[in-house]
């Protein structure tokens, strides 16, 4: 190799270690908050476990977020129940859950086969769970915010 050539290799070489440690200097300053989970359940291990059975039972995953996942195939732009604890109370998800006619309550901008269903007719022990569940779905102070926003954004179609 001519002596050129190995100036260059070395060139390269170290342009490459430098953006290496650039990166790791530019990771090390990400702000703790971004690397941490905002939503937490204060429900008992029974009552989740209960709520997940439901949860899967009812297919609210089918157009809900929960824990950030939700059914693959499924487009409905149902505001995510992350934190909804945090913006709602267990009495107003019960009465919610038990009304004939959801959208009475809550407004809807979708196709009627999108919308909340009426889950009046489940059996009110279920509809008890359900909601204790949810109000224990908290989101932490410096996230409510951004769970507001895409509540209104999901309920009202505002752009932000
Ligand atoms: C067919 C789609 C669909 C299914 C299935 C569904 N939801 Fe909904 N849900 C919605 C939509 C859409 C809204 C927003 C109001 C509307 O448009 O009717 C909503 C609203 C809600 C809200 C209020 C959210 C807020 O921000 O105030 C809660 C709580 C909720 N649903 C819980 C559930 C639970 C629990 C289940 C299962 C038992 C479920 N949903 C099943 C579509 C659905």
């Amino acid at each position: 190799m001519k002596k050129g050539e190995k100036g260059i290799l070395f060139g390269i070489a170290a342009v490459v270690l430098l953006g290496g440690v650039w990166k790791l200097v530019q990771l090390k300053d990400i702000d703790e908050k971004d690397m941490r989970i905002p939503f937490y359940s204060e429900a008992s291990v029974e009552v989740r476990d209960r709520a997940a059975f439901l949860i899967k039972q009812y297919d609210c995953k089918d157009c809900h977020t929960l824990w950030g996942t939700r059914n693959v195939m499924q487009s409905v732009p149902a505001p995510p129940l992350d934190g909804i604890g945090s913006l709602k109370t267990e009495a107003w998800l019960y009465e919610y859950l038990s009304s004939e006619n959801p959208q009475s309550i809550l407004p809807t901008r979708l196709k009627p086969e999108y919308r909340m269903p009426s889950y009046a007719h489940m059996p009110e022990a279920d509809r008890r769970i359900l909601a204790k569940y949810l109000a224990s779905l908290k989101v932490e102070d410096w996230y409510l915010d951004e769970v507001k926003r895409v509540e209104r954004e999901k309920l009202y179609g505002v752009a932000e």
